[in-house]
């Protein structure tokens, strides 16, 4: 029985899907590449020596998404399948909506046509807003999101909520990330965002490799230890086993809808990051304090106690593994 993961050449998509195969699991891919590569792939195979079945298709394609579930026996879905870029949802709102929550609701549909029922959900800490309570608990309230992006992913989620009390058969996993960074210890995958990066640690490394003249520090007035905006950033590769964990609490486990927040638990401020990259790499990073980016909340870390308790994971990395792990990626990149 195969794990069929939406978006798996992409960031996360493509590191769950080395895990899930180093784990020997079946794994089929779909993937449109609009935010991701095709050489992805052969990357994910060199790494795993193990190989999977793609379909280069647009998940909102039900005709060709129906394919993929007849030919192919799908246990469960993980959708990574997404656009993810906070400032260019508030530039094309209709774009993110038709593509994360229109694609969602096909993938579903599908799902549901062809009886597969155990969904793991991208989701992200955005959807808790301006938080109430740091850290952050599973249980906090939701909603207040600043963009599009964050809005997609809480609408989904309600759509979750909503296909489980109609339908209880469903086995449903909501992750919500924090700020994944860092990249695969290879050097051969990582993120990779097209264009100027909006997120500080790609940002960070393209500025310590000469592609970016110096880092913009987000306003340092906010109420953080030293001004700049606190975050809680995991290593993708933490990130990503932690969805193996979901996976099999939907195997094992009775029928349910489980929420879990994957974070360290740990702030840093961009500071903080700035100065641990210089002391993990070497490298200098120029940076001027400019002024606060609108959207932006002060403080965002969570508390991860719920995913250790009842899925036995926790983030293993450290802000140095985070720090070399860019940085070797973007040196390989760049030859
Ligand atoms: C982190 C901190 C900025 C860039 C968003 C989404 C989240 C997830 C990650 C997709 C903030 C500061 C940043 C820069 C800076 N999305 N910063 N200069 O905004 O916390 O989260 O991206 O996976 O769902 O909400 O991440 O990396 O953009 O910002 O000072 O050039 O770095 O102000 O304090 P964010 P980020």
């Amino acid at each position: 029985m195969a794990i069929l993961v939406t978006g798996g050449a992409g960031y996360i998509g493509s590191h769950t899907t080395v895990e899930l195969l180093n784990e020997g699991r079946e794994v089929v891919i779909i993937d449109n590449f609009a935010n991701s590569k095709p050489e992805v792939l052969d990357k994910i195979k060199e790494i795993t020596k193990k190989d999977f079945k793609f379909y280069q298709i647009d998940y909102l394609d039900k005709e060709k998404l129906e394919k993929v579930f007849e030919e192919n026996k799908i246990e469960a879905v993980m959708n990574f399948a997404g656009y993810k870029a906070v400032g260019e949802s508030v530039k094309k709102p209709l774009e993110y909506y038709e593509n994360n929550i229109s694609g969602a609701i096909v993938l579903l549909q599908t799902m549901q046509k062809y009886n597969v029922k155990k969904f793991i959900f991208s989701s992200s800490a955005t959807v808790y807003g301006e938080p109430e309570t740091i850290p952050i608990t599973e249980n906090c309230k939701t909603g207040g999101t600043t963009n599009p992006y964050g809005t997609s992913k809480l609408f989904i989620e309600q759509i979750l909520q909503d296909l489980y009390k109609s339908d209880s058969t469903w086995d449903i996993a909501i992750l919500r990330y924090f700020n994944p960074v860092g990249a695969h210890k290879s050097g051969l995958i990582g993120e990779e965002p097209q264009g100027i990066p909006n997120n500080l640690m790609p940002y960070i490394v393209r500025v310590a490799a000469g592609q970016l003249e110096q880092l913009s520090v987000f306003g340092n007035d906010y109420d953080t230890h030293d001004g700049t905006g606190v975050r809680d950033y995991i290593h993708v590769v933490d990130l990503a086993k932690g969805h193996i964990k979901a996976l099999e609490k939907l195997e094992k486990e009775e029928k349910g809808i489980f929420v879990y927040n994957l974070g360290t638990g740990v702030g840093y401020s961009v500071l903080d990051m700035v100065k641990a990259f210089e002391e993990a790499t070497g490298e200098k990073v120029k940076y001027k304090i400019d002024c606060r980016r609108p959207g932006d909340i002060a403080i965002c870390y969570s508390n991860p106690k719920k995913a250790k308790q009842e899925l036995g994971w926790e983030a293993q990395k450290t802000l140095k593994d985070m720090c070399q792990d860019s940085w070797r990626y973007i040196q390989k990149i760049k030859k």
